[in-house]
C-alpha cells in the first residue's frame, strides 16, 4: 500500500485549522467550538474556544449509546496478583458514575483538583474517568515517587482530596502506599481535607477517622446513582502531569479537554492504526503521559479495549509474559519502551518464548519513551515478525510529534530514527543561534508554534515559566530540549537532551534535582550527577562527590546514605544506586562542571580534552575510579 502519509501532512500544513476541523468532527460536542484556533487566547493560543464537551462522555457513554456497552472496555491482568478482571463499556461507566457520585458528595465540583497515587488498579482508571465527568483536574502522582516528590505535587496542585491505595505491589514485596501518603500531607503546605483509600488484599492500612474513607465501601453505597457528564469547555483543563524539569520542582503539563481528545482520536486510527472494537495495549504505567493517553484516554476515546498490566516484562513470571497476555486477550498492538525489551532479550536472546504463543491477531509494537537502538529493534522485528515503530514525543505534546505512520501507510524504516514529523508538527532543528541547521546537522530540535491541539497550553499556573521554560530560546519555536538531526527525507534523529534530563528505565528524570539531594549530605562539598549508559534501563544515574575537608567518614558508609536519600526523597524509580567519591570535579576555568566530558568517560566512548579545563589531571581520576584505564 502506497502511504497517504505526504498527502496528509501536506493537508495538515495547507490548513491546520481545516484539517483540525475535521478531526474534531470525530469527537461529540455538547456546544460546538467558536472557532478552530484563536492566536489571542492563552499564551500561544487556544484550540477549539467556545467549545462545550466532556471527556469521560466521549470516552464511555456515547459508545454505550452507539451500542458498545456490552464490549469489554478494561482488562486488568496482574501477574504480580495472580488476578484478571475485565470491564464493559457499561461496568466501566457504572464504576466511573458511583465514584463521581462520592467525589461530588465530597464537594468535589468542577476546576477543582484530585490527586490519584495508585498503583495499576482498575480503580486508578475509575478515579480518573470520574474527575473527568464532573470537570475536576486529575493528577496522577507515579507510585514510584517518595513522599517529598508526593508532597511537591501536593504544594503546587492544592487538591482538595486525594485518591490512593494501601499498597503497590513489586516483584518480591508489597510497598506500602499509605505511609507515603500520610507523610507528604505531612509534609505539604497545603492539606487535602479527604482521602479514598482502596484497601488491597495483599496488604491493609489503617484510616485515620475524619480524614480518610474507605473507596469500597464509598463506592458500595453510592453503586446506582446517575451522575451526568459536566459539560466543561474545551479549553479547560482535564488533567495536570507533572513530569521532571530541570531543577528539583517539577512542572505541572496542563492538558485542556478539547484538543487532547480530539488529537488521541485522530492518533489511535492514523498514527497507531487502530480500529474501534480492537485491543490496544500500553505497557506502562497510569502514572506516566503514555499511561494516561494510551492505557486510558486514546484507547477508549476510539472504543478499543484497553489493558492495564500490572506486571514486569521480565519475572512475572518469566520474558514470555508479553506473549501471553497478547495472545489471550488478542492485542493488535502493543506500545512498551526500548528497556523493556532489552529485558526481555536479555532473558531470552533466541525468542523461545515468542514461540510458544499465537500472535496472529498481533500486527505492531511500538517503542517510546527513549531512543530506541537499532539492535533492540531488529530482534525484536525479527523474532516477531511484525513491524517495530519507534516514536518520539514528550509528557508536553501527549501525543507522537514523529513516528513512521502506520495508519497511513508504513515508509521505509530507517533504523536509529523515530520517523517523520506527524501533522500538527512542523520539527525543526536550529543551530544555538536559532539559525536553521541544514539537512543531517545536529542542532536544538524545536517545534514551530502554534503546538497542535492536545499539546501543553501552558504549565499549571505558570504562564511565565512556561514561556521561559519552552519558548523563549527561540522565538516563534517549542524548544523540545532534545539535539538531533533531519536528514534530507525528512526523517528525524534524536540523540540526547540539551538539559540535564535523563531517561532512566523510560522514566524521565532529573539529575539537577538529584544533585540537590546529595549535595544537602552533611560530608558532601561538591557533586555532580550525570547519567551513564547502562544495557537494559539504557542510563542510570551515577554520582559523583567531592568530600568536605576534613571528613574522615568511611566512602561506602557515605555512599550509602546518599543512595538511601535519593531513594527516600525521590523515589526508588530514580535508580539512584552508583557514588564515585573524587578529590575535585572537572570544570571549565569559568567553573562550569564538564559533565559531558565525564559522561563520554563514564561509557566508554572516545573524548578530547576540553580546552578550557582547568586541570587535565582530574579527568585521569576520573577515568581510574570509573575503571576506564
Ligand atoms: N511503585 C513503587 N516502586 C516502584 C514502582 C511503583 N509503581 N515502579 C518501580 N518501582 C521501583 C522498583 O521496584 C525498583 O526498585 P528497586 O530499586 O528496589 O529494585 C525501582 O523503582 C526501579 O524500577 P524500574 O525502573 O521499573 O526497574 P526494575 O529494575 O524494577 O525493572 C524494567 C526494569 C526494564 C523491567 C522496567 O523498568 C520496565 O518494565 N520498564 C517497562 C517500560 C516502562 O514502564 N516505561 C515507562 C514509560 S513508557
Ligand atoms: P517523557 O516526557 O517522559 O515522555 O520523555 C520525553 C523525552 O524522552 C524526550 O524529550 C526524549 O528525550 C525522550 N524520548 C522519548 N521518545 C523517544 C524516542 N523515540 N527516541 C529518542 N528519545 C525519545
Amino acid at each position: 500500500m502506497t502511504s497517504r502519509y505526504h498527502e496528509t501532512y501536506r493537508r495538515w500544513k495547507e490548513d491546520p485549522e481545516a484539517f483540525w476541523a475535521e478531526a474534531a468532527a470525530e469527537i461529540d460536542w455538547f456546544k460546538p467550538f467558536d472557532r478552530v484556533f484563536d492566536p489571542r487566547q492563552g499564551v500561544y493560543g487556544r484550540w477549539f474556544p467556545g467549545g462545550l464537551c466532556n471527556t469521560c462522555y466521549n470516552a464511555l457513554d456515547r459508545h454505550i449509546e452507539r451500542g458498545r456497552g456490552g464490549q469489554l472496555a478494561l482488562i486488568h491482568d496482574s501477574p504480580l496478583t495472580g488476578r484478571k478482571q475485565s470491564f464493559t463499556y457499561a461496568e466501566v461507566k457504572a464504576e466511573v458514575e458511583a465514584l463521581a457520585a462520592v467525589l461530588q458528595k465530597e464537594g468535589i465540583g468542577k476546576g477543582d483538583r484530585v490527586i490519584i497515587y495508585m498503583p495499576m488498579v482498575p480503580e486508578a482508571v475509575f478515579s480518573m474517568l470520574a474527575c473527568a465527568r464532573i470537570g475536576a483536574v486529575h493528577s496522577v502522582v507515579f507510585g514510584g515517587f517518595a513522599a517529598p516528590e508526593l508532597a511537591a505535587r501536593i504544594n503546587d496542585a492544592r487538591p482538595k482530596l486525594v485518591i490512593s491505595a494501601s499498597c503497590g505491589i513489586e516483584p518480591g514485596r508489597i510497598l506500602a502506599y499509605k505511609p507515603l501518603l500520610d507523610r507528604a500531607i505531612e509534609l505539604a503546605e497545603t492539606k487535602p481535607t479527604r482521602c479514598i483509600i482502596l484497601q488491597r488484599e495483599q496488604q491493609v492500612c489503617e484510616l485515620i477517622p475524619g480524614r480518610d474513607l474507605d473507596y469500597a465501601e464509598a463506592v458500595s453505597a453510592a453503586r446506582g446513582t446517575k451522575i451526568p457528564c459536566v459539560p466543561v469547555a474545551a479549553t479547560d483543563p482535564l488533567y495536570v502531569l507533572y513530569t521532571s524539569g530541570t531543577t528539583g520542582r517539577p512542572k505541572g503539563i496542563v492538558r485542556d479537554n478539547g484538543g487532547h481528545m480530539v488529537m488521541l482520536k485522530w492518533s489511535m486510527q492514523n498514527e497507531f492504526g487502530v480500529k474501534p472494537g480492537e485491543v490496544f495495549w500500553a505497557a506502562s504505567d497510569v502514572g506516566w503521559v503514555v499511561g494516561h493517553s494510551y492505557i486510558v484516554y486514546g484507547p477508549l476515546l476510539h472504543g478499543c479495549t484497553t489493558i492495564l498490566f500490572e506486571g514486569k516484562p521480565v519475572g512475572t513470571p518469566d520474558a514470555g509474559v508479553y506473549w501471553r497476555v497478547i495472545a489471550e486477550h488478542g492485542v493488535v498492538a502493543l506500545f512498551t519502551a526500548p528497556t523493556a525489551f532489552r529485558a526481555i532479550r536479555t532473558a531470552d536472546p533466541d525468542g523461545a518464548f515468542i514461540r510458544r504463543h499465537d500472535l496472529s491477531r498481533f500486527r505492531t509494537l511500538f517503542l517510546a519513551g527513549e531512543r530506541a537502538d537499532p539492535e533492540t529493534v531488529k530482534w525484536a522485528e525479527r523474532h516477531l515478525e511484525k513491524p517495530v515503530i519507534d516514536h518520539w514525543w514528550q509528557t508536553e505534546t501527549g501525543a507522537p510529534i514523529s513516528q513512521n505512520p502506520v495508519g497511513l501507510g508504513m515508509l521505509p524504516v530507517k533504523y536509529g530514527s523515530p520517523g517523520v514529523a506527524m501533522p500538527g508538527f512542523d520539527v525543526q532543528v536550529l543551530d544555538d543561534y536559532g539559525k536553521p541547521a541544514p539537512p543531517g546537522t545536529l542542532g536544538n530540535v524545536v517545534i514551530k508554534l502554534p503546538l497542535p491541539p492536545g499539546s501543553l497550553p501552558t504549565l499549571w499556573n505558570a504562564d511565565e515559566r512556561f514561556r521561559e521554560a519552552y519558548l523563549t530560546a527561540f522565538p516563534g519555536y517549542y524548544k523540545t530540549a532534545d539535539a538531533g538531526y533531519i536528514d534530507e527525507d525528512g526523517y528525524i534523529f534524536i540523540m540526547s537532551r540539551t538539559d540535564d534530563i535523563i531517561n532512566v528505565a523510560g522514566h524521565r528524570l532529573s539529575t539537577g534535582a538529584m544533585e540537590e539531594v546529595v549535595a544537602e549530605h552533611p560530608d558532601v562539598a561538591e557533586c555532580a550527577v550525570i547519567g551513564i549508559a547502562d544495557a537494559v534501563k539504557g542510563q542510570v544515574p551515577c554520582g559523583f562527590v567531592v568530600l568536605r575537608a576534613g571528613s574522615s567518614r568511611d566512602i561506602a558508609e557515605i555512599e550509602s546514605e546518599l543512595i538511601g536519600m535519593v531513594r527516600e526523597r525521590i523515589g526508588p524509580v530514580a535508580a539512584f544506586k552508583r557514588v564515585v567519591a573524587v578529590k575535585r570535579l572537572p570544570k571549565t576555568r569559568s567553573g562550569k562542571i564538564l559533565r559531558a566530558t565525564m559522561q563520554k568517560i563514564a561509557d566508554g566512548e572516545a573524548w578530547t580534552l576540553p580546552a578550557t579545563i582547568d586541570d587535565p589531571a582530574i579527568l585521569d581520576e576520573i577515568s581510574a575510579a570509573l575503571g576506564r584505564r
